[in-house]
């Protein structure tokens, strides 16, 4: 019933170029994995029009969507430097594809670009409004866990932020659960603790949206890659992964994709 989902965040990683490769590389092996998983590749701004060109012409259809890594909590005006929701879902719109997708409260940006939940709120309901789906970030620091706190923390972002949607609007967010000790250190959750949480999140939801609750994909994402993917996905609440480092490599990309 939920989708399987298998996310590249591609950070701030390649040229134009690269990226465009990239991407073609995916769709050329596509074929390898399953229908019913949807992959996602969140390419930085400047490469959003040259990738979205290549999967037209890949002629990949809709298993590969597009999107971004941030939008601005405006809707528009005098904010040098920003880019809108509204803006990323403009682009492509007089074709059959464009920007579906965009990944907002990753720790990155919450760590390094004061990103609150109070921010996050407003970026989450533009994006949503504008058109576009949101993968929403959450996740603990080491001490955090090591203190016993991080269900909390984990709640408290999931209440402040997700909590002010409708169910409607709801039905247009995955979430992804993303422990900062396990990105891009090599370190991962294991199963069961990825599970643990994954659970909990669950449980989380449905205490305002009850049933609806077991429809929300929630992607685990931390140094996921093809030698750990399938343990990690074969765990009842883990509908698949937000793949940083391995989804620079299309092999690893397309090889976590295939561990379903
Ligand atoms: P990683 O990053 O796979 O390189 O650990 C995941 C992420 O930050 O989304």
């Amino acid at each position: 019933m939920r989708k399987n989902i298998v996310a590249g965040n591609w950070k701030m990683n390649t040229t134009v170029k690269e990226g465009v490769q990239l991407v073609k590389e995916i769709a050329q092996n596509l074929n390898a994995v399953p229908s019913d998983v949807q992959l996602i590749v969140c390419t930085p701004f400047t490469h959003l029009c040259a990738v979205n060109h290549a999967l037209i012409e890949s002629g990949c259809g809709p298993q590969i969507a597009l999107g971004a890594q941030n939008c601005a909590d405006k809707e528009k005006g005098a904010f040098t430097g920003e880019v809108s929701a509204a803006m990323l879902a403009s682009l492509g719109e007089d074709k059959a594809r464009g920007v579906e997708y965009v990944i907002l409260g990753h720790s990155e940006r919450r760590g390094y670009y004061g990103e609150t939940n109070a921010i996050l709120l407003e970026k989450v309901k533009l994006a949503l409004v504008s058109g576009l789906k949101v993968i929403y970030c959450c996740g603990e620091e080491l001490s955090q866990r090591e203190a016993g706190v991080h269900f909390d923390f984990i709640a408290e972002e999931i209440k402040e932020v997700l909590f002010a949607l409708t169910p409607e609007e709801l039905k247009n967010v995955v979430i992804a659960y993303e422990p900062i000790w396990a990105i891009g250190t090599g370190v991962t959750a294991t199963s069961a603790q990825a599970q643990e949480v994954h659970a909990f999140i669950r449980k989380t939801i449905a205490e305002k949206y009850g049933a609806q609750a077991e429809e929300i994909s929630i992607l685990y994402g931390g140094s996921c890659k093809p030698s750990n993917a399938a343990e990690l996905f074969a765990q009842k609440d883990i509908d698949g992964g937000l793949i940083g480092g391995a989804s620079l490599k299309a092999a690893d990309f397309i090889g976590i994709a295939t561990s379903y």
